[in-house]
């Protein structure tokens, strides 16, 4: 068996909890071009008990300490929820949504669906009148938030701790403050332009009229509020009461939908996880309102039929991919939405002998969808926590905004942006949403509907069913690319999970017709192979932060994507 370990050259196995950056000279990955930048750079953390990962290492900090006062993985996974929507507001929430998979140490895999859901007066054509930019931008976008019934709920199911102690770190640093860094700076003066447009957002985001800088103290009094609310009235402090009032007096200030009854009405909802069988391992993962599990699951089953797969970064192996994930997008697009309202034909498209007719179809040449769309922008913020505490419980939590800061509106008074994931509707049947999926009707709009996702929180069990990996990611449509990567990295091409995560990656995802590969990551040779074989290849930009937890002879490594500024925490 060829194992390529980077991170054995680069990155020593620690007995103590320690960050290890990479110093020594890496060796060039095979199929990865040497230009690739990423090699050997995934932020690496050794625990010997517990591990928690996630888009920020503050928030990280808040996980581990939730864990080492005697909270279990769901306490740590809340605290961290609460902690990002302070110091990751660009994805982190309480006016968005989520996903969360949980598995009890010796328990039953459960799912939990806190998705945003339309208000009860969106209607199926709202944006036609409205303006393409509506559902990304402004008070039009927003969903019904979920993400404070979903924390709640994860607690009052799993909980050990008070609920007052594992929000108490997201208050402390919502009033007291916290160190901005250059990641945090830049990353409000990327979006700058869309929230200075919304009063609220800009005297939150842009104290000054400019975003914090790094090295100042960047306080938030009106969300430890909002937080405080929560802490002293679980979710009824957000979802009633004053912060309720705020969110409906903010959707009359700019033309908004959500009602005080849209609010009250809400709830996060248990489900079933999918369950993957991949080369003899365990893989759960989410289940409609998202798409990830059912979607991830087709492109394994289809990979998992042509045996022993191509190297990694080969031609061949990219070509099958492609095409498996063209099809399985296919499907997505055409039959998954919100269970509540249209029926997912799950158990078919998951079954291995549909995957063998899909994967029939696949020959040495492309197929064509036909390119009805322009080129996906992407450029998603959505964030990815994953959390194993000392007993082997374990979380993997995907939560969001949607676009980054949502639809960069800050509920005037509450202090918190909402989301604009009225987007990730089928806003006009056939037509491309903001990361170029064109979706039916099973996604349309409807009052109290959930917005189908592609949130990909997944858990993965070894053979003999011993917990092994616990991953994610940001990143629209690719998130469930990019998980199913990561898997296969692991289980076929025997990389250690650092290098798993600092691979190069590529997508398909049927509409736009093209083969999307990460900047400087493939090999020019392997690229015109593609295109003889009739692939339409992007070689635009990198994707993805991903934040993952394998099992080690020691204990837990938690691994953070090199592409963005995440890190671990573990003891
Ligand atoms: N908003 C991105 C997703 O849920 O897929």
């Amino acid at each position: 068996m060829r194992r390529y370990s980077l991170a054995a050259l680069s990155i020593p196995v620690l007995m103590a909890a320690c960050a290890a950056p990479s110093a020594a000279p890496v060796a060039p990955m095979p199929g990865v071009a040497p230009a690739w930048p990423f090699s050997g750079k995934a932020r690496v953390t050794n625990g010997i008990n517990a591990m928690v990962v996630t888009g920020s290492p503050l928030a990280s900090e808040v996980g581990r300490d939730i864990l080492q006062q005697g909270g279990n993985a769901v306490d740590a996974a809340v605290a961290v929820g609460f902690a990002l929507a302070v110091v990751h507001p660009e994805a982190g929430n309480i006016g968005g949504g989520g996903f969360m998979i949980i598995r009890p140490r010796n328990g039953r895999v459960r799912a939990l669906d806190y998705r945003e859901a339309a208000p009860s007066l969106a209607t199926r054509d709202m944006y036609h009148a409205a303006g393409p930019d509506a559902s990304v931008t402004g008070h039009l976008s927003v969903g019904v938030p979920g993400a404070v019934a979903g924390l709640t709920e994860a607690h009052r199911q799993y909980g050990r701790l008070p609920f007052s102690a594992v929000i108490e770190p997201s208050i402390r640093l919502a009033t007291q403050g916290f160190l901005v860094d250059e990641y945090r700076s830049s990353s409000i003066a990327s979006d700058s332009a869309r929230l200075v447009f919304f009063p609220a957002s800009r005297t939150t985001f842009l104290p000054a009229d400019r975003p914090p800088q790094p090295g100042s103290i960047f306080r938030q009094p009106e969300l430890g509020a909002t937080l405080e609310a929560i802490r002293d009235s679980g979710a009824a402090g957000f979802y009633q009461g004053w912060v309720a009032e705020l969110i409906v007096a903010e959707m009359r200030r700019g033309g908004g939908l959500i009602s005080r009854d849209d609010l009250a009405r809400y709830r996060a909802i248990w489900r079933e996880p999918i369950e993957i069988s991949y080369r003899g391992y365990t893989i759960y993962s989410m289940p409609p309102a998202s798409s990830g599990g059912v979607t991830m699951g087709q492109i394994l089953n289809i990979m998992e039929g042509f045996g022993a797969l191509p190297p990694f970064g080969s031609a061949a192996l990219l070509h099958r991919e492609a095409e498996a994930m063209r099809r399985a997008f296919a499907d997505r697009n055409t039959y998954l939405g919100d269970p509540d309202f249209v029926r997912n034909p799950v158990e078919r498209l998951l079954s291995k002998e549909y995957a063998s007719q899909l994967r029939r179809q696949i020959g040495e040449q492309a197929s064509i969808t036909p390119n009805l769309a322009p080129m996906a922008p992407g450029g998603s913020s959505t964030t990815h926590y994953s959390v194993i505490d000392a007993e082997g419980n374990a979380v993997s939590c995907t939560t969001t905004l949607n676009n980054s800061y949502g639809s960069a509106v800050t509920v005037t008074g509450a202090g918190f942006l909402l989301n604009d994931e009225m987007d990730d509707f089928a806003t006009s049947p056939g037509q491309p949403n903001m990361y170029g999926l064109v979706q039916g009707e099973a996604n349309a709009i409807a009052p109290g509907k959930r917005m189908l996702s592609a949130m990909t929180p997944s858990i993965v069990l070894d053979p003999k069913k011993q917990l092994q990996m616990v991953v994610g990611t940001p990143g629209g449509p690719r998130i469930i690319t990019m998980v199913y990567h990561v898997i296969s990295n692991v289980i076929d091409h025997h990389m250690s999970l650092p290098d798993a995560v600092a691979a190069p990656r590529m997508h398909h995802q049927g509409l736009p017709d093209s083969l999307q590969v990460e900047s400087d990551g493939f090999l020019p040779v392997t690229l015109d192979s593609l295109r003889a074989k009739g692939h339409r290849i992007s070689a635009r930009g990198r994707w993805g932060d991903v934040e993952g937890i394998t099992r080690t002879a020691t204990g837990w490594q938690g691994v953070s994507d090199p592409r963005r500024g995440g890190g671990g925490a573990g003891y």
